[in-house]
């Protein structure tokens, strides 16, 4: 066992609308520096479980939780915890890139200028680090007062990872990032995650096996049980993968290989 305390605790997560469960008794522990990703059939509840981590679920009206996520120790819903700030450091990018209609530069800027007190200087200086991060700088530095939306699917993608990246979040969630893209930005995304995880943990829900097997340390397998998405599963990912013990999970790693 690590003797490093988890960065995200999950404790007896449960969420639910008025009229049924969504997700029973989640327990799991995250830890930094890891890629951890989530599989499991559609309808399983994997978007809403990444939604728990930073609190996103609150602005889906109907959606209750119970149980608690400890970022660092912190709980994410406690009555006093300041659920931007919250939002700050655990970052998200979802399946679809999101694209302000503006320039490239303030794509990049839009989160970090409403949490940051950047002055002109720091602000170009963030934009460039960021865009290298998710390196797009060379295909887009001279281009940064341009629309963001002349840029290919799979340049947004990662132009909305630099967007997350210049707040520097200490957790990126990342919903099924690469299903829209084709399979060189998926590569070139995938190259990426494995870069960042030096300094950030991802979590990463993914319906593609081979891009578990290889960018994620760990796993976890959800799947409806009873009516509701539990985890069935979890663990390292050589293991999980090469010998489920979870006769759902085996059945259903056989039918997505
Ligand atoms: N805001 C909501 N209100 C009511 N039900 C919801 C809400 N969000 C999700 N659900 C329900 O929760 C269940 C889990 O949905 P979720 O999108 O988390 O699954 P998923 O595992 O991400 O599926 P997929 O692989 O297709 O993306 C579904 O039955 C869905 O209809
Ligand atoms: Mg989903």
């Amino acid at each position: 066992m690590s003797e490093v305390p988890p960065i995200l605790q999950i404790q007896k997560l449960e969420v639910r609308t008025h009229a049924r469960l969504l997700l029973r008794n989640i327990t799991l522990s995250i830890f930094e520096g890891e890629i951890f990703g989530l599989i499991g059939p559609s309808g399983a509840g994997k978007s809403t479980l990444l939604r728990s981590l930073n609190r996103l679920n609150d602005l889906l009206p109907g959606l209750y939780v119970k149980g608690d996520v400890l970022l660092r120790g912190q709980s994410v819903y406690a009555r006093d915890t300041d659920v931007n700030s919250i939002r700050t450091r655990i970052g998200m990018l979802f399946q679809q890139p999101v694209i302000f209609p503006t320039t490239i530069r303030e794509n990049v800027l839009f989160g970090a200028k409403r949490v940051l007190a950047l002055g002109k200087v720091e602000q170009t200086v963030r934009v460039e680090s960021a865009l290298r991060e998710s390196s797009l700088w060379d295909e887009v530095k001279d281009r940064l007062q341009q629309p963001a939306s002349a840029l290919s699917v799979g340049q947004q993608q990662r132009l909305c990872l630099a967007r997350a990246l210049a707040v520097q979040p200490e957790v990126l969630l990342m919903d099924e990032p690469t299903s829209a893209l084709d399979p060189r930005s998926t590569a070139a995304i995938e190259e990426l995650l494995l870069r960042l995880k030096t300094r950030h943990t991802i979590v990463i829900v993914t319906h593609n096996i081979t891009q578990a097997r290889r960018v994620t340390n760990s796993l976890a397998f959800v799947a409806i049980q009873d009516g509701a998405g539990e985890i069935l599963e979890h663990g390292a990912t050589k293991a999980l993968l090469s010998a489920p013990k979870n006769p759902i999970l085996a059945d259903y790693l056989t039918h997505s290989s």
